[in-house]
């Protein structure tokens, strides 16, 4: 297959694109490209290979003459324009249970720092104070964690949490009750989850329906000192109104691994908050994470152009 040309656009495991190699196509690699330069890097690929930085836009795959197929070396999709692939006769690949695990680690991770201020008391110690009363934390034992989203991370996120002995509601749409009750998970309306949960985490997709799900109405409905976890997609909350929630008291914390703009900008007002705790999009960011999610997406890259499926 040396005449297939595969462009890797962003951060991608180079042991995971063995597969492609070994099968002799021709792979370049250049991160952090953007507008003319992206354009003129993919003019001659045959296939491209993303994360979430590249954003593959109609005018990005028109620049691409020859591209006949996209690989998504993660979950979500929402950094390309999927209808205007399909329009051109495009394939999109993903790899949709290769960073489960190590998605749903990092949700507890930042569940966690946030129940217990590590954070916080970390940096204190580290600035040379012995601060012993400002941190007490929350115990996760009796607590309800409520997960919107009940798909791979979600229902990890809610095994983790019932080893915690924490109790677990959730909403997800497509998901039925008798699934959830297989899991020991109650499944409720997403009104009702907003209301009971203690923690709350989310582990949608984002789409036009889950953009902005979680904004001040709901927060209106949530318990005063709730917490809340994002690890799936910055859209999916209102910033603003989680920074209003925050400042009145109503939100006691929150752990934000994905903003709606990545990444925010210094001055953005959620991370002036000593309650936020952030990371930069490390959710999917382990060695084996990384590795198996090229390996899927390279894979299926190498069979579609052998095969043609
Ligand atoms: P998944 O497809 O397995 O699960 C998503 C679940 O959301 C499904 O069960 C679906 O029924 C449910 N859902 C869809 N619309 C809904 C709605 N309106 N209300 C409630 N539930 C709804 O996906 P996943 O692998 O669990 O990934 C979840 C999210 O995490 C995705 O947004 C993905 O992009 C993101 N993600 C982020 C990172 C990261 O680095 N932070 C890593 C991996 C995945
Ligand atoms: C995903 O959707 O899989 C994540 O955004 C992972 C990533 O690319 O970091």
């Amino acid at each position: 297959m040396d005449g297939v040309k595969v462009f890797v656009a962003d951060d991608v495991s180079e042991s995971g694109l063995e597969p492609l190699r070994a099968a002799g196509f021709q792979i370049e690699k250049r991160t952090g490209l953007k507008g003319d330069a992206l354009f003129e890097a993919v003019r001659d690929a045959d296939a491209l290979i993303v994360r979430s930085e590249t954003k593959v836009t109609a005018e990005l795959m028109d620049a691409a003459r020859r591209l006949r197929a996209i690989g998504r070396a993660g979950v979500g999709v929402d950094n390309i324009d999927v209808p205007a692939a399909t329009a051109r006769g495009i394939v999109v690949m993903n790899a949709p249970d290769g960073n489960t695990m190590t998605t749903a680690e990092h949700t507890f991770a930042l569940l966690l720092a946030l129940a217990r201020r590590i954070p916080q008391a970390h940096a204190s110690l580290k600035a040379g104070r012995w601060e012993r009363k400002k941190f007490v934390g929350t115990e996760l034992r009796g607590k309800t964690l409520g997960i919107i989203g009940l798909g791979r991370i979600g229902r990890v996120v809610a095994s983790r949490a019932q080893g915690f002995e924490m109790k677990v509601i959730a909403y997800d749409p497509f998901v039925s009750p008798e699934q959830a009750r297989e899991l020991d998970i109650e499944l409720l309306p997403l009104e009702a989850v907003f209301e009971r949960a203690d923690f709350l985490t989310i582990h949608t997709p984002l789409t036009p329906e889950t953009r902005g799900l979680i904004g001040a109405q709901a927060f209106a409905r949530m318990k005063k000192g709730v917490r809340i976890i994002n690890c799936a997609r910055g859209g999916l909350i209102d910033e603003q109104a989680l920074y209003e929630a925050i400042r009145s008291g109503k939100v006691a914390g929150a752990a934000l691994d994905v903003f709606s703009e990545e990444p925010p900008p210094p001055d953005h007002p959620l991370l002036a908050l000593e309650e936020v705790v952030v990371t930069p999009h490390l959710g999917a960011s382990t060695r084996e994470a990384q590795e198996s999610v090229a390996v899927i997406v390279a894979e299926q890259l190498r069979d579609y152009f052998l095969t043609g499926s």
